[in-house]
């Protein structure tokens, strides 16, 4: 979704510089345009030309320019970034920002743009910690610049404690919200993703093949639309996603538990999670050996999450998935009345590029009104995307025909 942004960045005297490179590349991979600037202190670190060659743009840091070159001021940079960036920020940046000076290239073009700008510290814990640098900060986010936590850790000057740039994947993230219209806020999803592990001994259980793609999407888009995200995922290798509520569980009745425990103050509730319906109806303390013959195992019923959560939704929408490998919509359908649902995701996972393992999806999203949507083969994030919308336009529409009525 960076695609065709324009971004500034801002990159400062630190140690954490280097790694100013790696989100250039980040961005650039997302198709973003990157206009790098550099403070004097930053070429210590790190040398312009790494910049320019990973941005494929020139890299700005003197605030005087040739004649030719006047197209290129901090005004046309301020002017132009859709989103102004400044990682590392050392205490110093801060501390000018705050007290609105502007001596530099990189702080007057600050000055003078319109765009969000997102800081993201990176100092030794003792500066970050520092009361006057706390002050600057508190002062700045009370006048709409955007922060990112610095992480804990060991640091380059040998203190442990807060003051490492965050991780670049959470800063990508964070660009990605600010750029996104808050359409969601006020919404409290809940989201359910992944498989359910269902053991028969200590070494082995029943699964399926879902990977959380889909469902993780969903939280992502979800976060960064303004929406306050609980995801309970069952067991992923995928990472956790920045900004949200994160539970992980394992079987189908852990799932169920944790749905029930945090339903209460959500508006939505998605259930993405290809729950097993079956468990074994015994769990041995020691694994199973394979003896001679054969081997039964007894499975018994799951509970039906969803079928559970559709008849207490109150007014929720309830969005479920259909993972069908025949008659898609008619089975799709079925599922919705019976569980109660508003929206379901039909997935035909024998078709190429959808389903379970992939990064893409093609999806039908049907409505209780007979509404059916199609969607084609897209990233899972786009999906996300579509389905989000199709919840959003019910909303709307609720809340208009509650407001008339
Ligand atoms: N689901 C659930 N609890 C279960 C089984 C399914 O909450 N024990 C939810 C899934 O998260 C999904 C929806 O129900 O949103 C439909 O899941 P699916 O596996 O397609 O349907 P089933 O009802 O299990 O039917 P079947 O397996 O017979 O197709």
């Amino acid at each position: 979704m960076l695609k065709g942004k324009k971004i500034v960045l801002g990159i400062t005297g630190g140690i954490a510089a280097y790694k100013s490179a790696e989100l250039t590349r980040e961005f650039v991979k997302r198709g973003a345009d990157v206009k790098v600037i550099m403070t004097g202190n930053a070429t210590e670190f790190i040398a312009p030309l790494t910049l320019q060659t990973l941005s494929g743009n020139p890299v700005y840091m003197d605030m005087f320019l040739p004649a030719d070159k006047s197209e290129i001021s901090h005004i046309s940079l301020a002017d132009e970034a859709d989103i102004l960036i400044i990682a590392p920020a050392t205490a110093n940046i801060i501390g000018k920002i705050a007290s609105g000076l502007a001596d530099d290239l990189l702080s007057t073009t600050v000055m003078a743009t319109n765009a969000p700008v997102l800081i993201c510290p990176a100092m030794n814990t003792n500066m970050y910690t520092n009361d006057i640098v706390k002050q600057n900060i508190s002062k700045l986010a009370s006048k709409n610049y955007f922060f990112i936590e610095p992480g804990h850790g060991e640091l380059a000057c040998g203190t442990e404690g807060p003051g490492r740039l965050p991780p670049l994947e959470d800063i990508v993230e964070e660009v990605e919200s600010i750029l996104t219209k808050s359409d969601l806020a006020g919404e409290k999803i809940l989201i359910t993703a992944g498989p359910t592990q269902e053991p028969f001994d200590p070494v082995r259980y029943i699964t399926n093949y879902s990977s959380g793609k889909m469902g993780y999407a969903l939280a992502t888009m979800a976060r960064r639309r303004g929406a306050e995200v609980t995801l309970i995922s069952g067991p992923t290798s995928l990472p956790e996603p920045f900004g949200v509520k994160f539970l992980q569980v394992s079987s189908t009745i852990e799932m169920r538990n944790a749905v029930m425990n945090n339903m209460e103050d959500s508006t939505i509730i998605i259930k993405a999670a290809a729950v097993a319906d079956f468990r074994p109806a015994a769990i041995s303390d020691d694994k199973i050996k394979k003896g001679d013959g054969s081997l039964s195992v007894r499975l018994e019923r799951n509970p039906d999450i969803i079928s559970e959560v559709g008849k207490m939704k109150g007014d929720r929408i309830l969005v479920g998935f259909a993972v069908e490998t025949e008659n898609l919509i008619e089975n799709a359908r079925g599922k919705m009345t019976e569980k109660n649902m508003d929206i379901i995701v039909a997935n035909d996972v024998t078709q190429d590029g959808a389903g379970f393992r992939t990064d893409t999806n093609i999806v039908k999203i049907l409505d209780r009104k007979g509404g059916v949507e199609e969607v084609p083969l897209l990233d899972k994030i786009e999906v996300a995307e579509r389905i989000l919308d199709r919840i959003k336009a019910m909303k709307d529409k609720g809340l208009k025909q509650k407001s008339e009525g």
